[in-house]
């Protein structure tokens, strides 16, 4: 069980750091540059490079998340913490999965279909799901560490 915990803190810890690091810096600063060859090349670092990374982060904190929920499942009812931590986690986690794995593709091919109006419609949803993932990501990584480490 140590090698999942070990695992699933490693995998939150990028998770958290991606989070905020993308959505508060790289993104706005992405936003900035014109469209044009330039803003192409430094998007697709971030695909080519990037999204590969945080992909597996994500199915490795699926996958020990998973683990930790059928195991664990007395300890997260008993302890408030522990049960909100996790609440906030699925949270996240579903919102992760929603936007790498579902609208990702979708956005593509409503690009590549040329439906304007679908695709704007799709933006506004993923910059909610953005930002859920955001704010309950980081929350589920300050309340994990307060449930095991809080000096209080
Ligand atoms: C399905 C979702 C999740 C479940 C069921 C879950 C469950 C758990 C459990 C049971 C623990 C306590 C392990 C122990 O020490 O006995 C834990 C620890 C922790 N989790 Fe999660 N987790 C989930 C998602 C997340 C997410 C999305 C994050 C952060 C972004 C996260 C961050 C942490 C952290 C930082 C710890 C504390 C590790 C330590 O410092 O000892 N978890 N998780």
């Amino acid at each position: 069980m140590s090698i999942v915990i070990f695992f699933h803190v490693i995998a939150a810890t990028m998770f958290a750091m991606t989070l905020i690091i993308m959505q508060l810096v790289v993104s706005p600063a992405l936003a900035k540059i014109p469209g044009g060859p330039e803003k192409e090349a430094a998007s697709a670092v971030i695909q080519n490079r990037w999204h590969p990374i945080v992909d597996t982060v994500i199915i490795i904190l699926d996958i020990t998340g998973l683990i930790l929920l059928l195991t664990r499942w007395h300890l997260i009812g008993t302890n408030i913490i522990l049960h909100v931590k996790v609440t906030f986690g699925i949270i996240a986690l579903l919102c992760a999965n929603l936007l790498h794995f579902y609208y990702r593709g979708y956005k593509r091919k409503l690009k590549a279909q040329g439906n304007v109006e679908r695709l704007a419609a799709i933006n506004r949803l993923t910059e909610i799901l953005e930002k859920t993932a955001l704010i309950t990501g980081v929350l589920a990584f300050i309340s994990g560490i307060t449930f095991n480490h809080s000096p209080f």
